[in-house]
């Protein structure tokens, strides 16, 4: 039997890998193999992606068509190479990131055409749709912050999309609720204000009817 794909997205600061990881830890404490992956990246050609995204080259500003091709292209790869293969074992999937991100953001925030987005994510897919979609919501100012201490812990530098201006944000989190309000079967929203615990309870609810 198939295993199920789902997939986590929200704004950035939303708390994702935490979240993912600790679902993943609660699947595998039930005996399902579960394996995680993240996008842009996932695979080595993914992850080579991920670089040219993050940062432009010098003197040189990514084209926002080049961006949303790298996207799909990284996409593309880490459906062929990874998704498919393991739901096909009978494991689940959790992914950081999937076709609602490019909505979301080459689509909601930087205004390209919502219908050629849909036919691009589905070329990249192939038809392989989420089982189910978290998207963590949080207050954009609240995630920003979240973000600058996780670089004061831990060093790194802000990527070209956390660079963007608030309003770029606001239309992404604005974006994520139409597609949630698009999809109701496939989303959930959570509240991802709350402390970690009540979030991960929240997720759990929602992953325990799949079981
Ligand atoms: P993250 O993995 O740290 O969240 O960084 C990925 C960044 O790329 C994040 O700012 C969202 C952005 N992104 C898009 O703009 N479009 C996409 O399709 C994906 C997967 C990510």
């Amino acid at each position: 039997m198939s295993g199920k794909l789902i997939t986590f997205e929200g704004p950035e600061g939303s708390g994702k890998s935490t979240q993912i990881r600790l679902l993943a830890e609660k699947l595998g404490a039930r005996g399902i193999d579960v394996s995680v992956t993240r996008e842009p990246g996932g695979t080595a050609t993914g992850e080579a992606i991920r670089n040219i995204l993050q940062h432009d080259a010098v003197n040189e500003p990514l084209s926002m068509r080049a961006e949303l091709l790298l996207f799909a292209a990284s996409r593309a790869q880490l459906v062929e190479q990874v998704i498919q293969p393991t739901l096909d074992r009978g494991e689940w999937v959790l992914c950081d990131r999937f076709i609602d991100s490019t909505m979301a953001y080459q689509g909601f925030a930087r205004g390209m055409n919502i219908a050629a987005l849909d036919r691009i994510n589905e070329f990249a897919i192939g038809g392989r749709t989420p089982d189910l979609t978290i998207l963590l919501d949080l207050d954009i100012e609240q995630g920003f912050e979240r973000v600058r201490c996780r670089y004061a812990e831990a060093g790194g530098a802000a990527d070209r999309f956390e660079c963007e201006a608030r309003d770029f944000h606001h239309r992404v989190r604005e974006g994520y609720h139409q597609l949630a309000a698009r999809e109701p079967e496939r989303f959930r929203i959570v509240d991802a204000a709350s402390c970690i615990e009540n979030v991960a309870d929240d997720i759990w609810n929602h992953v325990q009817v799949m079981l």
